[in-house]
C-alpha cells in the first residue's frame, strides 16, 4: 500500500510531472480538492474518485475529516492518490496529511507539483528573480488563520520580490501593511486564474492595486521584477 501525494500544478493540465501521471494511471482511488482543471483526472479512468473540496451550498470538509478519509482509503486500497493544486507543501496542508498517514504506519510517496507561486508568474514572463533587480523572493499567505492568537505575517520582508497567495480578500489591508516597509510606488502584478484560458493580468502599484477589479484565485507579485515583465511583454 502506498499513498502518492501529488501536486497537480497551477491549472494547465500539462503542467504536471511524468511521475505524477504514472501514479495517477495505476491509482485505484483518487482523493482530490477543487482543481483548476479536472482534465487531470482523465489519467485515472478506472479509479474511484473522491472529492473533498468545497461544494456550493455545502460546508467544506474539515482537515480532520479529510485525514480520516485518506487513512480509511489507504487501508482499503494498494494504490491511492491524494491530488492537490500546485505543490502539496505550499499552503496546501500536505504536511498535515502526511503526518496523519504516517501516524497510522501508512507509506507516503511525495511527488512535487509546479507551485502557482513561481509557475504562474513564469508562464506570463515574470521572473521572480532577475540579475541586478531581484536576488531573493518570499512567498507568503495573505490570509492567516483567523483563530491564531498572534499574527505570524509581519510584512517586513527583506526579500526583493514578495509573492502573496490567498491575498485577494485582504488586498487592501495587506498592501497597506507592505507600504509601511516599501515604497507605495512599488510595482505590483496580479495574475488571476493563471495558466488557464480565463487568465487575467492586472498591473499597478502598492498604493493603487487594491482599487482594481480582481477575483480569486489570484496571486500578487510585488517588486521591481514587474518592470522586467513589462519590458519582456513589449518585445
Ligand atoms: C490554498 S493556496 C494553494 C497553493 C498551491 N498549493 C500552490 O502551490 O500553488 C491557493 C492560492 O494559490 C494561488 N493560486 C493557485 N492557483 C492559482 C492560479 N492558477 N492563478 C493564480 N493564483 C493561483 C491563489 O493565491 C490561491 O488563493
Amino acid at each position: 500500500m502506498v499513498v502518492h501525494l501529488i501536486g497537480a500544478g497551477p491549472g494547465d493540465p500539462e503542467l504536471i510531472t511524468l511521475k505524477a501521471v504514472k501514479a495517477l494511471k495505476k491509482a485505484e482511488v483518487v482523493i482530490y480538492d477543487r482543481l483548476a482543471n479536472e482534465e487531470i483526472l482523465k489519467h485515472s479512468p478506472n479509479a474511484k474518485l473522491i472529492y473533498v473540496g468545497k461544494k456550493a451550498g455545502e460546508h467544506s470538509k474539515s482537515q480532520n475529516e479529510i485525514n480520516k478519509i485518506l487513512v480509511d482509503e489507504a487501508k482499503k486500497y494498494q494504490e491511492v492518490v491524494r491530488l492537490k493544486g500546485g505543490d502539496p507543501f505550499v499552503f496546501g496542508r500536505g504536511g498535515e496529511e502526511v503526518l496523519a498517514l504516517q501516524n497510522e504506519d501508512l507509506e507516503v510517496d511525495m511527488i512535487p507539483g509546479v507551485t502557482s507561486a513561481i509557475g504562474v508568474p513564469t508562464t506570463i514572463g515574470l521572473p521572480v528573480t532577475h540579475r541586478a533587480v531581484a536576488t531573493s523572493f518570499t512567498v507568503v499567505t495573505g490570509h492567516e488563520d483567523p483563530t491564531k492568537k498572534e499574527k505570524q505575517v509581519k510584512w517586513d520582508y527583506t526579500a526583493d520580490t514578495v509573492v502573496v497567495l490567498m491575498g485577494i480578500g485582504n488586498i487592501k489591508e495587506n498592501t497597506m501593511e507592505m507600504m509601511k516597509y516599501r515604497d507605495p510606488k512599488t510595482p505590483v502584478c496580479v495574475i488571476e486564474k493563471g495558466t488557464t484560458p480565463d487568465e487575467r493580468i492586472i498591473t499597478g502599484t502598492l498604493e493603487n492595486i487594491s482599487q482594481k477589479d480582481i477575483n480569486p484565485p489570484a496571486l500578487l507579485v510585488v517588486g521591481n521584477v514587474v518592470d522586467v515583465y513589462q519590458e519582456m511583454k513589449k518585445k
